[in-house]
């Protein structure tokens, strides 16, 4: 008997695995009756060669339904559609299968979150992953703190980087920063939260998801402004800040402003979150020390894997005292809420053999010289100052300006995000360019169209 040829369409740009698109078409192909119970499907060397993929892309999705009971493989002599009714209409055609990434693929944004990944260190990360598959693998869950040899490991690093001396068991293993929050949230007592405005919107939304009232307090010069602060009378149980590099205005927060805000803590008593996303990228000096080390009482800090490695590792870092870490760890066991094994292994890899700092050294020097590319092409247009971390630039512009230039990023296939996005009671209007996740090629485009359109709008004439 001769094996049907099937006519799979593949596509190598739509974010869909190959093998899941095979596996997918084939899957149809029996549920629908296309393919009938005990045919023969053409051997993998064949479909492999008739649709232009690799043996084993067949292979595994062949392994894939054999596995799911679509197909039966006979020792020897090939592979064959299973005896399995078809599936009731709703089931069969009823469920498209999403494709991955595939919303607007074309359009590029310019967000302030995504960090460069550059292939140039692509060897660290395969050899971390390598380190995991050759590790023992654990008995049971996890410790629900974190894996041991990484809080000690993450402790060297905080006090290394960011002059924050902690124990080991003042750490703990989170799955990013908004994860480490929400975290905190379930452990502190009954209480509003306030946040800067404007400030990191995703916080907001872990308080709201969290049944906390969000109270947002203006900035200053200096950072947040703690007079606006102690004027609220609401219970306020924690503060949301990110005093290295504030989010997103770019405003360091004065050593002054520090002691004010803990003091005003303090008076409440409530805790003071850090957040420092980014400090790892100061371009010239070091950062002011985290302001953890100034109050360990006081502030639990968080640090997140997102910027230094890639935000899909999901990895980040809480410090606190060791009671609350404790407790932390205690309600997280409860529901099984263990950080995932794998990751923490291999970011122990990226610590110890040093991938981790050679990202952020390499990193760095791509952060600066964009910086200054974008800080040169938008000179004329704002004040935008001299940028001393990171990997976005905000834009100060007159609201109609900021989204009549929006509009041309986005008819030219840019998304450009607004600074109104980033505000609930601010009022600031203007832009905030990230130029972390694309090309040094996507970056000159996007500033062509982002200057061409600042050209044509009419601009107050900078002094
Ligand atoms: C202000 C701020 N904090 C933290 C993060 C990182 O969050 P996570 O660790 O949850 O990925 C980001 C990422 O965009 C951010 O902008």
């Amino acid at each position: 008997m001769v094996a049907p040829i099937l006519p799979l369409a593949l596509t190598r740009d739509s974010g869909v695995a190959l093998v899941q698109q095979v596996a997918n078409q084939v899957r149809d192909a029996v549920s629908a009756g296309g393919l009938a119970p005990r045919e023969r499907l053409p051997s993998i060397r064949a479909l492999a060669a008739d649709v232009g993929v690799a043996r084993a892309v067949v292979e595994q999705a062949y392994d894939q339904l054999i596995a799911e009971g679509w197909l039966t493989a006979r020792r020897g002599a090939g592979t064959y559609v299973a005896e399995v009714g078809r599936l009731p209409a709703a089931v069969d055609r009823g469920l498209p299968t999403p494709a991955l990434g595939s919303v607007e693929p074309d359009r590029l944004r310019l967000d302030t979150g995504s960090p460069w990944v550059d292939p140039r260190h692509a060897a660290g990360w395969r050899r971390a992953w390598r380190d995991v598959s050759a590790a023992r693998i654990p008995r049971g869950y996890p410790d629900p703190a974190g894996l041991p040899e990484l809080r000690v490991e993450v402790a060297r690093y905080v006090s290394r980087t960011r002059g924050l001396a902690a124990r080991p068991e003042q750490v703990l293993v989170t799955g990013g920063t908004t994860h480490g929050f929400g975290l905190l949230l379930g452990v502190l007592g009954a209480g509003q939260i306030a946040v800067e405005d404007p400030g990191y919107r995703a916080a907001v939304a872990t308080g709201t998801q969290a049944g906390r009232k969000v109270v947002d307090i203006p900035l200053d010069a200096e950072g947040v402004d703690v007079r606006k602060l102690r004027s609220r009378r609401e219970d306020i149980r924690a503060v949301y800040v990110t005093p290295a590099h504030q989010h997103p205005s770019g405003i360091t927060m004065s050593a002054g402003r520090r002691i004010a805000l803990l003091a005003e803590a303090t008076r409440r008593d409530a805790v003071v979150v850090e957040d420092d996303y980014d400090s790892e990228f100061r371009y010239d000096v070091a950062p002011l020390p985290a302001l953890a080390a100034l109050d360990r009482d006081r502030v639990v800090y968080l640090g997140s894997a997102s910027k230094s490695v890639h935000p899909g590792l999901r990895l980040g870092w809480l410090i606190a005292s060791e009671d609350l870490v404790a407790e932390i760890a205690w309600q997280r066991a409860a529901r099984h809420d263990h950080p995932p094994w794998p990751v923490q292994r291999a970011f122990l890899t990226m610590l110890r053999d040093g991938h981790l700092d050679r990202l952020v050294r390499s990193a760095r020097r791509v952060y600066a010289e964009r910086s200054r590319i974008v800080a040169a092409a938008l000179a004329p247009y704002g004040d935008i100052g001299a940028p001393p971390a990171g990997m976005y630039l905000t834009l100060p512009l007159p609201g109609h300006v900021a989204e009549s230039v929006r509009a041309q990023c986005w008819q030219a296939g840019f998304d450009v995000p607004s600074l109104t996005e980033y505000s609930r009671t601010s009022g600031l209007t203007g832009l905030v360019i990230g130029f972390g996740g694309v090309t040094d090629d996507e970056l000159s485009r996007a500033l062509s169209v982002i200057t061409t359109a600042l050209k044509h709008c009419t601009l107050p004439a900078q002094s």
